[in-house]
C-alpha cells in the first residue's frame, strides 16, 4: 500500500525522491523516508506526511546521487519514527524500503533471533533486510545473491529496494505481488511504485513482474528472477501526461477528478463507438466476445465501489443482455468455497488493477478454468496484466483517495458491455441499441450541467455538516448509487453513513429515524418512482430531513422534501452515472467544511495492496 521511489544516476537524487514521495503519498500517509547514498548512507525518517520529512531533513545533508524513499501504509508496528522506512540491517550492510506483506516474519525472526539478531522496530520489513544480511555474511556472497536468496525463503508479497553497503554503486529492486516501475532515463534510473514519480523524467519504463530483481547500476539494468533466471526486458512507453496528476487550480485532486467526469466518460467512449455512434466495439474483449455472448453465468468481483459499480453492471446486463450475474467482494469470494464453472465469465473491476483480494480472487477463478476478463483504469497494472482480456477506463490518473471518476467510467464500461451483449443477444433491438447508445452518448453533457450547479449541493452540506449519521436509499439501479453515496460519506468525512435499498427502510433502518437524520433519496423519474414518493412520505411522517437527487422539473418532490437536487432528465439505466455526481459532490464539501483531509482520509490507502 505505501509508495516507493528510487534514484540511481548523475543528478542530486533528494529533489526526485521528494517530488516522487509527493506523487504517490495517495498509496500511503503514515510516515516517510528517505536514504542517501553517498560514501555514507544517511537515512532520514519520521513519523507524518511527506511535508513533514521534508521539514525534518531541512539544514541536513541530502547530497548524494543515488537513494531510496518510502510513504508507509503501516501494516506491522504502529506508526512512529522508529517504524517508518528506510530499515537498516543489523550491521549496517544494507537498507531496505518495502511495501506488502512478509507473512512468515514471525518464523524468520525467531531463527534470526537464535543467530544474535535483535529488532529495534516492530516491522517485517527489518526481519527482511537482517535476513539479507545474515546470508551475505554467512555465504560470502554478493549483495545480489543474497537478496534473491532471501527472497526464495520469503513468503509473502513485495516491492522492494535494497543497497548493499559494500556495492554502492547499485541498487537492487525485486517485486512479488507489489507493483514496481523502472523509468529508463539517461545513464540514470528511476524505480517507483507506479508511473507518476517517473513521467516528468522519462516515458520508457519497464513493470518488472512478479519474482523479478533489478539489479541496476546507473549505466546498466539487468533483470533475473529470483532463481537466477535472466528476463529479457519489455520497455513499454508512457502514455501519462504531467498534467493529468496535478491539481490544476483545484483545491484537491477529488475535487478535480469529480469535475473531471465529462472528460473522463468521453475517453472511455473514445474509438469503442462507430462514427455515427450506432454501434460499439470493445476492442480488448473481440477475442473472448463469442464466449461471452454465450455465457451461462457471469460472475463479477471487486472491491469497494469498484464493486458498487460491479451491482449496477448486474442490474444492467441482466435486464438488456439477460444473463444471470452474481457481484461478489473479492476478499468474500477468494476464502469462501465458491462454486465457478468452466463457462462461467468472471469480470474484476478496479481502478487500481493492483488489489491484493481482487488478484487472489482472480487466481482462483483461473484455477477453475474460467475466462477472468478485467475492467481497469491502471494501464499496465497486475490486474490487466493477468486477466485474460480486458477492457481500460482510460479515465486518467485517480489520485483522490476517494473514487470518483473511477466509479463513472466503470459503469459507463459496463453499460457499453451491456448494450453490446443484448444486441448481439438478440435481447436489444437494433432501434432500442441505437437509441441507448445515443442517450449514453448525452452523459457527459447532462454531468456538466450538474456540475455547474454545485452552489445548491454546497448550500446543503453548510447545513447538515455537523450530522452524526446519514441514510442514503435508493431503489433499482440506485440502491448500488445509494451504497456509493454512503461509502464516499464515511471514508472523507468520518460520519457514519449507510445505504439501503428504500424498501428496505421499513425492515429495521427506518427505527432510526428521527429530525436529527439526514436522509439523502435517489427519487428519479423512472418506474418506481411513485413508491419512492410512499418512500418519502413515510420518512417526512416520522420528522426525518430529506435530501431528494429528483428529475429536474419535478413539481411532486419538492413539495416534500426539505432539499432537492435536479439533474436532468434520463434513462433511467444511465441515471446511475447522473445520480452519483451529486452525491459525490455533497460528500467532498461536507468533508471540506469539516476540516478533513478529503485527498487522504486517515487509515485509508489508494491501492489496498495487502489482504
Ligand atoms: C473508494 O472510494 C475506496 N477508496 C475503495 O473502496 C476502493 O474503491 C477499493 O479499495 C477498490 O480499489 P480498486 O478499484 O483500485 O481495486
Ligand atoms: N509491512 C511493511 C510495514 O508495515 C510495509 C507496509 C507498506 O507497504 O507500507 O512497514
Amino acid at each position: 500500500m505505501c509508495g516507493i521511489v528510487g534514484y540511481i544516476g548523475n543528478k542530486e537524487a533528494y529533489p526526485v525522491l521528494i517530488n516522487g514521495l509527493k506523487r504517490l503519498e495517495y498509496r500511503g500517509y503514515d510516515s516517510a523516508g528517505i536514504a542517501i547514498i553517498n560514501g555514507d548512507t544517511r537515512i532520514y525518517k519520521c513519523k507524518g506526511k511527506v511535508s513533514d520529512l521534508e521539514t525534518f531533513v531541512k539544514n541536513k545533508d541530502v547530497s548524494g546521487s543515488i537513494g531510496m524513499g518510502h510513504t508507509r501504509w503501516a501494516t506491522h508496528g504502529e506508526p512512529n519514527n522508529v517504524n517508518a522506512h528506510p530499515h537498516k540491517s543489523q550491521y549496517g550492510h544494507f537498507v531496505v524500503i518495502h511495501n506488502g506483506i512478509i507473512e512468515n516474519y514471525s518464523r524468520l525472526k525467531t531463527k534470526l533471533e537464535k543467530r544474535g539478531y535483535t529488532f529495534k522496530s516492530q516491522t517485517d520489513t527489518e526481519i527482511l533486510a537482517n535476513l539479507i544480511e545474515y546470508i551475505y555474511l554467512k555465504g560470502k556472497v554478493s549483495g545480489e545473491i543474497a537478496v534473491r536468496l532471501a527472497l526464495t525463503k520469503v513468503i509473502g508479497t513485495y516491492g522492494l529496494i535494497v543497497s548493499c553497503k559494500e556495492e554502492q554503486n547499485q541498487l537492487i529492486a525485486a517485486r512479488n505481488g507489489s507493483p514496481l516501475v523502472v523509468g529508463i532515463g539517461k545513464k540514470e534510473y528511476y524505480i517507483a511504485s507506479d508511473a507518476t514519480p517517473i513521467v516528468e523524467y522519462t516515458n520508457s519504463v519497464i513493470y518488472l513482474n512478479d519474482n523479478d530483481v533489478a539489479i541496476i547500476k546507473k549505466d546498466e539494468l539487468t533483470i533475473k528472477t529470483i532463481h537466477n533466471d535472466k528476463q529479457i526486458p519489455k520497455i513499454q512507453t508512457l502514455d501519462l501526461d504531467i498534467g493529468e496528476i496535478e491539481k490544476g487550480g483545484f483545491d484537491h485532486f477529488m475535487l478535480k477528478e469529480i469535475f473531471e467526469q465529462p472528460k473522463a466518460i468521453l475517453d472511455t467512449f473514445r474509438g469503442r463507438m462507430s462514427a455515427n455512434k450506432t454501434d460499439i466495439y470493445l476492442g480488448g474483449l473481440y477475442n473472448v466476445l463469442p464466449k461471452l455472448v454465450e455465457a451461462k453465468r457471469i460472475i463479477i468481483i471487486g472491491c469497494g465501489t469498484s464493486w458498487h459499480a460491479g451491482l449496477v453492471g448486474e442490474y444492467l446486463i441482466e435486464e438488456y443482455a439477460k444473463i444471470p450475474v452474481e457481484v461478489e467482494y473479492a476478499s468474500e469470494f477468494r476464502y469462501r468455497k465458491p462454486i465457478i464453472y468452466k463457462d462461467d465469465i468472471i469480470i474484476a473491476i478496479s481502478q487500481s488493477g493492483e488489489t491484493a483480494d481482487t488478484l487472489a480472487a482472480i487466481k482462483l477463478a483461473q484455477e477453475s478454468g474460467a475466462i477472468v476478463l478485467g475492467i481497469c483504469n491502471v494501464v499496465g497494472s497486475s490486474i490487466p496484466r493477468l486477466t485474460d482480456a480486458g477492457v481500460y477506463t482510460h479515465a486518467g490518473p485517480e489520485i483522490g483517495v476517494a473514487s470518483t471518476k473511477a466509479f463513472t467510467s466503470q459503469v459507463t464500461i459496463l453499460t457499453m458491455m451491456a448494450m453490446l451483449l443484448g444486441k448481439k443477444r438478440n435481447v436489444l433491438s437494433q432501434e432500442e441499441y441505437k437509441n441507448l447508445i445515443a442517450e449514453l452518448t448525452k452523459t457527459p453533457d447532462k454531468i456538466a450541467l450538474i456540475l455547474k450547479h454545485c452552489e445548491n449541493i454546497k448550500n446543503i452540506a453548510a447545513k447538515y455538516k455537523d450530522a452524526t449519521n446519514f441514510l442514503y436509499l435508493g431503489r433499482g439501479y440506485f440502491f448500488p448509487v445509494a451504497l456509493e453515496g454512503a461509502l464516499k460519506l464515511k471514508e472523507i468525512s468520518y460520519i457514519h453513513a449507510e445505504g439501503y435499498p428504500a424498501a428496505e427502510m421499513k425492515h429495521g433502518p427506518i427505527a432510526l429515524i428521527d429530525e436529527k437524520m439526514p436522509v439523502v433519496v435517489i427519487a428519479t423519474k423512472d418506474k418506481s418512482y411513485e413508491k419512492i414518493v410512499s418512500n418519502i412520505q413515510e420518512i417526512k411522517a416520522r420528522k426525518g430531513v430529506v435530501i431528494a437527487v429528483v428529475t429536474e422539473g419535478d413539481t411532486v418532490i419538492k413539495n416534500l422534501a426539505d432539499h432537492v437536487i435536479e439533474i436532468p432528465d434520463s434513462d433511467q439505466a444511465l441515471a446511475p452515472l447522473l445520480t452519483v455526481v451529486p452525491l459525490q459532490l455533497l460528500s467532498y464539501y461536507i468533508a471540506v467544511m469539516r476540516g478533513c483531509n478529503v485527498d487522504q482520509p486517515r487509515n485509508l490507502a489508494k491501492s489496498v495492496t495487502v489482504e
